[in-house]
């Protein structure tokens, strides 16, 4: 089947690659055209793990191909598919201003009996308007459906390739026949339903994710004043399946470019209708204070930042990606550094910080040379096997704030006690060195 692809960030990007290397013939298009430059070298403009491999194998293949003419991929497609960004307005809405863009061409050049598939995510009731206006259209387009995705930055390929369910909304059987034999090669249940029911899946979904986030960081908050563990807290909750384990992390909140504008935006969807989602509400306040809290008790340990030296470990807003969207280090680094901190950094794969007053090092190492404490902000593997001696040594005194609960807190009782270190979690009880500063091992 010929794909067609228009929005090649890490969802399209994602889709096309992998149709790609499943016997399809793809097209992809983004407005970027230095983005499509790179990608015709086999070059990935985002850090996806294997989507590289898979767009050379591809190109290889010659089943992938890049157009910056949006009117070849609309043309050429049998299916198309809108993969484009709907960012966060100022209240809270989805700006969709690139989908109607790519509506618009659409009416333009769409071939009759093509499906047009709107994979971004969009409010309750978009696809079905963009239906009304292409219905207008002299060459009636087949269907356009609604098929959201779940992927995970950082394993969105792995996602693609081992989805949990997929969801498609639709309106005319003919095209949910054609849907369907797109995605056969994967045995997983079809969800098939109107479409307004498959934007709102999708909503719902990373809400319901963020909630359960948001609930073992409120829980969390309870285990410090009450003395109790919230990792038992999630494992004795987690195990009945009715809760399941997954997203019991307690940690400095959720960030990215999903759950913080989706939450907003199923808000500002619901006050539109004159409804109150006070759960979604709730678990966006809960989520915002979140990084502030951790700060607070950090402040408290420290009695004030002002020219402290403060080590943040990790900038992205999760292990996996150099994404910086929402990422909680951009709120906690701002923070510091209006209480008088100095905030050096270091991260695996961030390269750039928009802050520029944030001194981005290249090892952890460096980051810490005299530091105050450290703060560990993204649970990058790397992280659980620090150098704690060397830390130790150079660390202007050992405190270690892990704002992601990466580090096992019975394995941090031998770091603790070996190297003097103080260690605060989310959470969970504060272990503290019986050993004096001069007796420390290093
Ligand atoms: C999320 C969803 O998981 C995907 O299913 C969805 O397709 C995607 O949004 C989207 O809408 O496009 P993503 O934003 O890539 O994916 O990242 P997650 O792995 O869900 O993590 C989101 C944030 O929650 C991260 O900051 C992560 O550190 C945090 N998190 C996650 C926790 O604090 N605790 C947890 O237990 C799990």
């Amino acid at each position: 089947m010929k794909i067609g692809i228009i929005g090649l960030g890490y969802v399209g990007l994602t889709t096309a690659v992998c149709f790609a290397n499943s016997g399809h013939e793809v097209i992809g298009y983004d407005l970027s055209s230095e983005k499509l430059h790179t990608l015709k070298k086999g070059v990935s403009p985002i850090w996806e793990p294997h989507v590289e491999e898979y767009l050379q194998a591809a190109l290889k293949q010659k089943t992938i191909h890049f157009t910056k003419e949006i009117s070849n991929v609309i043309q050429q497609s049998h299916i198309l598919f809108v993969t484009v960004g709907t960012p966060s307005q100022t209240n809270g809405q989805a700006d969709l201003s690139q989908v109607w863009n790519v509506v618009s061409q659409v009416q333009k050049y769409g071939q009759p009996g093509q499906i047009l598939v709107i994979k971004s995510t969009v409010p309750i009731g978009t696809t079905e308007h963009i239906a009304q206006r292409l219905n207008d259209h002299d060459s009636p387009m087949l269907d356009i459906i609604h098929n959201p995705e779940f992927l995970r930055q950082g394993q969105a390929v792995h996602d693609f390739l081992h989805p949990d369910r997929i969801v498609i909304g639709y309106s005319q059987p003919q095209a949910l026949e054609k849907m369907k034999h797109l995605y056969q090669s994967f045995s997983v249940p079809i969800i098939a339903c109107d479409r307004k029911s498959a934007e709102m899946i999708k909503y719902a979904s990373n809400s319901f994710l963020a909630m359960k986030i948001s609930y073992i960081n409120m829980i969390a908050g309870l285990c410090e004043q009450l003395g109790a563990n919230v990792d038992a807290i999630a494992d004795g909750i987690g195990a009945d399946p009715r809760i399941g384990r997954s997203f019991l992390q307690a940690g400095v909140g959720y960030g990215g470019s999903c759950f913080p504008k989706d939450t907003q935006a199923l808000l500002a969807i619901a006050q539109a209708s004159k409804q109150t989602l006070p759960l979604v509400e709730a678990t966006i306040q809960i989520n915002q204070a979140q990084p502030l809290r951790l700060l607070q008790r950090l402040e408290q340990r420290l009695s004030s930042f002002k020219d402290k030296k403060i080590a943040l470990l990790g900038l992205s807003f999760k292990a996996g990606t150099d994404d910086l969207r929402e990422a909680p280090s951009l709120k906690i680094s701002q923070e510091l550094l209006q209480h008088g901190a100095i905030v050096h950094a270091y991260d695996p794969v961030v390269q750039s910080f928009p802050i520029r007053e944030v001194i981005c090092q290249t090892n952890p190492l460096l980051a810490a040379q005299d530091a105050d404490a450290i703060l560990l902000l993204t649970d990058w593997d790397e992280f659980r096997h620090l150098p704690w001696g060397e830390l130790a040594h150079v660390l202007k005194q050992p405190l270690l704030v892990d704002g992601r609960n990466l580090l096992q807190w019975e394995q941090m009782k031998e770091v603790v006690a070996t190297y003097g270190f103080e260690y605060i979690s989310v959470g969970r009880p504060t272990l503290f060195s019986s050993i004096h500063p001069a007796d420390r091992i290093e």
